[in-house]
Order: structure tokens, then C-alpha cells, then sequence
């Protein structure tokens, strides 16, 4: 029997459990892995395509085999970490594959059958989604990413030389049959405790909506039953019906592709200056800039860093309403308000909540922290959503860039706020005197793309 409404409204308690999946077999065979629980692998390799139109049905037999061969399943993915904790058999390379709205037209899809997002259908080059993005021009953006971009064949491995000839194979194969526009390789930065995270620093990926049994019990152990924060989610925050699938049960997510190059170096010298600006500890500053100190503890919770084995998360804003210990426009209070946008709105939590995503970035670049790059390293931002305009153009255009968030005039996100603007410091933890300061923007877009992952079953049956 397909899966109701509700099913997808309401997880099960402890989220769905792949080693006893019941009824939710069916949609875990054919769904995309990576969307419900990151892949976890160590290296990636991004190929952008754009499909030759002389020959669709040798393009089709392509994908039909590659999906056959290489595209993970969030079964199969389950099943690899499992024997991997059992047994410490190493999964096989995962893939997946995405197409764009030009990537299905091409491919002779008619419109109906076209996943429907506004925005998806629009492309992110689109001058109005560039704007309210406070995106560069798009002859700005690195030329890979100013064409139009079929497809994207991602694939990972925790083996980066067998990974980079699976990508020249790859490459190679689709010379008769593509051109292909980009490469992108990246990478799982780590600190010396072996956490991730990102090139300024800071421990990454710890808040994220929860689906997975798994992932659910751990973090209700370490935060003890999510009294102040609740990261589970509905299946509905992520997943839509394939309009193509094979199944009752066939679905598929929206992928929002960034390449966010960050300047290390300047950031790192305009954390200082804020520093001495305050008079404070060069490491609050930053803290203030991110929400959380390098190893994750939130700024609301302490004003120096606790080194936790694992990062609070835990936590909302209840007892720092005046944002006197964590500003408002900190990245993480801007990206996650956890209750702040409820209080005087007419907004609730649940949709407040509604406007989160499944983050599944990586790191490209320079691999050694110790070199400050000023260029060419940075984030490859993924997301996936049910609903790109509700939820990334939501958080990044509504929150990031809002210069009115909660209260008016609390300044842009610092991190990732455009256009740039004056936020207010406080000069003292958990007291009320602040100091205006103009943190810059040391992250700069070079380009990306919307992505609809279709489920296996759509593929194999082009
Ligand atoms: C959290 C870094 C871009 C959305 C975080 C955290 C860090 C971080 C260090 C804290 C760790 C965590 O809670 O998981 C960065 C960097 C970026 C970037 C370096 C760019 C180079 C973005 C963008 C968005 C975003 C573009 C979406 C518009 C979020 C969200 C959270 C988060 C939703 C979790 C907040 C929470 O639940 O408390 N980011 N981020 N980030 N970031 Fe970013």
C-alpha cells in the first residue's frame, strides 16, 4: 500500500529505521541516497554536463546504465554503513544524478511531466532570483557555471585516486554524447580532533533536520531528548512525488548547488579588527560573526569555548531574547531562529520550522589550514528541499540578506548576508551595550544551479 499524507506529515518517534524500514521499503529503494543522511565520504567529484541533442536516445541509454550501475539508493547506502560498523566492508563509489528543468526538456520531457518548484523551472541565473539572492552578475560567476547545465552526475568515495578515474572514465564516456561544462573535486576538511569542518575554521554540519533512526537516537543521547531544540523532521520538508516515478511510492528532492568561495585570510583579519573594535577576545568575535565558537558551543550558551565531544544543539533563544549573548544576525541565529521569528508574528513554530533544509556541503581548495588563502577555496554548498522558494531563497534572501530580522535594522547574516551592511556587536557578553560595526563579506558566490534528484525508478525507465 503507497504511503498516506500522513506518513510524510508525521515521522514514527524515532524516525525511519532502513534495517526494519516496514512500509517505507518501497520509497528507500527508490529514492536518491545522500538525501536523507549525508553520504558521509571523504572525496567528491561534481560533473556538470549539458547533453549533445543530435542523439537523446544513446543520451538516455547512458544515464539508463549509469543509474543501473552506480546511482545509490538511501537503502543501499543504509545497508553499506551498516556493513561497514559490522564488518568495516567499505561501501562501494556513491552516485547520484540530477537534471535541471532545460537538462529535462532536452531530454523530450513535456512540461507536464517536469518538476513544478518555481524557481527549479526558473534556473538560478534568472535575473530575479539573482537579485533577491544578492547573487554577482552571472558574467561573473566562473564560466563552467554561466552555461546552461544539463545535468550533474555526483559522485564520492573515501579513495580520491580510484574516485578521479572513475571521474575520467566518466568524462571519457561522455565525450560522444556531452559536453561537459565543469569539474568541481572537493573534499571533507577536518581539525586535529577529526571533526568537520569548514576553511574558517568552525565544526560544520552539526544542526541538521533529523529522519534516520539512527542519527535520531544519538543526538536525543547527547541532547537529552531535545527539550529546548527538536531536529526531527517530516519527510515532507524534503521529499515531493516524482512526477515520472515507476512506483506508488517514487520520490525525489530539489538540490540547491553554491559554489561559495571564502577569503580566509581577510575574514580572518576583519574577525581581529572586530575583536579590538569590542575590546574583546578575538575568539568571541567570531563567535559572534558564526553563533558558535570554532568547536561548535553556541554563544548563547557561554562566552568562551567549552570544547564539547559533541556540540550542544540543544539550545533555542528563550533566555537571550535582547540577543545580548548571541546576536540576531549571527549565521546560525539567522539560518536557524529556533522560536525567534515566531515571538510578535503571526508565524508558528511548525513554520518556522518548514523553512529548514538537509545541508550536504563540502570543501574544495587548498587543503592545508595553515595557508590563509585569499581565493580559490570555499564551500560547495548542497541542500535539498521540498520547496526551494520556501526554503533556501527563503532563508538565504528573507533572513541572510534581511537587514530587518526579528527586530528592525539587526544588519545582514556576516557571513553570508548581501548586500553587506552595519551590524550591532555587544561589548560584553550578556550585557545590553553594543558597538555598530560593518563585518565585510568574505564569501563570495561563483555560481550554481537548481536540481531535481529524480527517483531511480524515472531514470531506468527514460
Ligand atoms: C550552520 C558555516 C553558508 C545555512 C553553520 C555552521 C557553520 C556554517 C560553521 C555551524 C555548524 C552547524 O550548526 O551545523 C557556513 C559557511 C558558509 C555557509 C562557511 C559559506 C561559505 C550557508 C548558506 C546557508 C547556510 C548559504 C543557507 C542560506 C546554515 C544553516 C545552519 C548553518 C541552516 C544550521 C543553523 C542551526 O540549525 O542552528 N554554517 N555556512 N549556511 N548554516 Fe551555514
Amino acid at each position: 500500500m503507497a504511503l498516506t499524507e500522513q506518513d510524510f506529515k508525521n515521522l514514527p518517534e524515532t524516525g525511519i529505521d532502513p534495517d526494519n524500514s516496514g512500509k517505507y521499503q518501497a520509497l528507500l529503494d527508490d529514492l536518491q541516497g545522500n538525501i536523507l543522511k549525508g553520504h558521509g565520504r571523504d572525496y567528491t567529484v561534481d560533473i556538470f554536463v549539458q547533453w549533445k541533442s543530435d542523439d537523446i536516445p544513446a543520451v538516455k541509454e547512458w544515464i539508463i546504465n549509469f543509474t543501473k550501475g552506480y546511482v545509490t539508493s538511501a537503502q543501499l547506502q543504509a545497508d553499506e554503513s551498516r556493513r561497514y560498523r559490522d564488518q568495516k566492508v567499505s561501501g562501494s563509489v556513491f552516485a547520484n544524478f540530477y537534471l535541471t528543468r532545460i537538462g529535462y526538456e532536452t531530454l523530450g520531457f513535456e512540461a507536464f511531466q517536469i518538476p513544478k518548484n518555481q524557481p527549479f523551472t526558473m534556473g538560478m541565473q534568472y535575473e530575479g532570483i539573482r537579485t533577491s539572492l544578492g547573487d554577482p552578475k552571472v558574467t561573473d560567476w566562473e564560466v563552467g557555471y554561466q552555461q546552461k547545465i544539463h545535468s550533474l552526475i555526483a559522485i564520492a568515495d573515501d579513495d580520491q585516486d580510484s574516485l578521479l578515474k572513475f571521474a575520467n572514465q566518466i568524462t571519457q564516456e561522455l565525450s560522444k554524447i556531452a559536453t561537459v561544462l565543469h569539474q568541481e573535486n572537493g573534499f571533507i576538511l577536518r581539525n586535529k580532533d577529526g571533526q568537520v569542518i569548514e576553511h574558517f575554521g568552525f565544526v560544520d554540519g552539526i544542526s541538521q533536520p533529523l529522519f534516520i533512526k539512527r542519527d535520531i537516537v544519538k543526538a536525543q543521547a547527547s541532547d537529552r531528548n531535545f527539550s529546548k531544540w527538536d531536529p526531527r523532521a517530516p519527510l515532507d520538508l524534503v521529499l515531493v512525488k516524482d512526477p515520472n516515478g515507476q512506483t506508488e511510492d517514487s520520490y525525489g528532492s530539489y538540490l540547491v548547488y553554491r559554489k561559495l568561495e571564502q577569503n580566509v585570510k581577510a575574514f580572518r583579519e576583519d574577525q581581529q579588527a572586530l575583536a579590538q573594535a569590542l575590546k574583546i577576545q578575538n575568539e568571541l568575535a567570531g563567535a559572534y560573526v558564526m553563533g558558535r565558537f570554532p568547536d561548535g558551543t553556541p554563544v548563547t550558551i557561554s562566552d568562551v569555548p567549552m570544547h564539547p565531544r559533541n556540540p550542544p544543539n540543544n539550545f533555542n533563544y528563550d533566555q537571550d531574547l535582547t540577543a545580548t549573548k548571541c546576536p540576531f544576525h549571527a549565521h546560525i541565529r539567522k539560518t536557524n531562529p529556533r522560536g525567534d521569528s515566531v515571538r510578535n508574528s503571526n508565524v508558528n513554530l511548525e513554520e518556522e520550522r518548514g523553512h529548514r533544509i538537509a545541508r550536504r556541503a563540502v570543501s574544495y581548495g587548498e587543503k592545508d589550514l595553515t595557508n590563509a588563502s585569499t581565493e580559490g577555496s570555499g564551500l560547495l554548498f548542497l541542500c535539498f528541499q521540498a520547496d526551494i522558494e520556501n526554503q533556501f531563497n527563503f532563508m538565504q534572501a528573507r533572513w541572510s540578506n534581511a537587514n530587518n530580522f526579528v527586530k528592525v535594522g539587526v544588519g545582514p547574516d556576516p557571513l553570508i548576508g548581501s548586500p553587506q551592511g552595519t551590524q550591532h556587536w555587544p561589548t560584553e557578553w550578556s550585557k545590553s551595550s553594543t558597538q555598530d560595526y560593518n563585518f565585510k563579506l568574505w564569501v563570495k558566490m561563483k555560481g550554481g544551479e537548481y536540481f531535481f534528484a529524480p527517483s531511480i525508478s524515472s531514470l531506468k525507465n527514460l
